[in-house]
């Protein structure tokens, strides 16, 4: 059974609408971590649109299980989380304009800045993760970076809402997990999966972890409003 990473960007998100103090991204880690989450998943973006550099140092001193720093190999991004050591960080590919990480991180093109970023992380006893697409040549490249760790872009086969594609995106995806096992990295997987298709995706042999955020946050919204409706309502009677 994999691990669940939960990924609490959007706890910030939220609490960036206002500038203001609430939520607390730091108290949403503890609740998911008392629910069971395996791993807290933050992406410190370049934009700082969701987490801030003060959320990454508070996570470290509170986070139990473990911290996994999704961030890009921006040198600044690397300094920072030499600073903040988490126990992991997962190279993904950022853009300012996109709505969320669209797609893998091109290994292949960027091979020198991705190995050089990487090497400078695990000399920092951080554990390195690539995030890429499920593609036998983007695995190859990764292995050859020297990381030991994947994590597959699981959003082509989360996204269609075509029965026929997701089973030919669910093909792939399978493939490239045995295809990367064989080669000896750890495989983790993550991006929009969701309440009703992560089953299919954990069921898969092999995969380590599943990373998962917005989802998770959405239900939590929709979830607890109606006690939130209740203990207001209580205050003002
Ligand atoms: N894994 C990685 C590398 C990501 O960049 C993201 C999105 O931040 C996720 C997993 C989680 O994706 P989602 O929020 O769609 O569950």
């Amino acid at each position: 059974m994999p691990k669940l990473g939960v990924n609490i960007d959007h706890v910030a998100t939220l609490r960036q609408a206002r500038r203001g103090q609430e939520p607390e991204p730091v108290l949403a880690a503890l609740i998911c971590e008392a629910a069971g989450a395996d791993s807290i998943v933050a992406h410190l973006r370049e934009d700082r649109r969701h987490i801030q550099d003060r959320d990454l140092f508070l996570l470290k001193k509170t986070v139990r299980t473990r911290l996994n720093l999704e961030m890009s190999v921006a040198a600044g991004i690397v300094e920072i989380a030499c600073q903040v050591k988490p126990d992991q960080a997962t190279l993904v590919p950022e853009k300012r304009q996109e709505l969320t990480t669209e797609g893998g991180l091109d290994v292949i093109s960027n091979f020198r800045k991705v190995r050089q970023a990487a090497s400078i992380l695990v000399k920092n006893d951080i554990e390195v993760s690539l995030f890429i697409d499920p593609d036998k040549k983007q695995i190859d490249a990764a292995k050859k970076s020297g990381v030991k760790m994947i994590e597959l872009h699981t959003g082509r086969y989360a996204d269609t809402k075509n029965k026929k594609e997701q089973d030919k995106y669910f093909r792939q995806l399978s493939e490239a997990v045995t295809y990367a096992l064989k080669k000896g990295l750890v495989v983790n997987a993550g991006h929009g999966l969701n309440y009703s298709n992560v089953s299919r995706v954990a069921r898969i042999k092999g995969i380590a972890e599943l990373n998962i955020g917005y989802s998770i946050i959405c239900r939590a919204l929709l979830a607890g409003l109606d006690r939130a409706v209740r203990e207001m309502k209580d205050l003002i009677k």
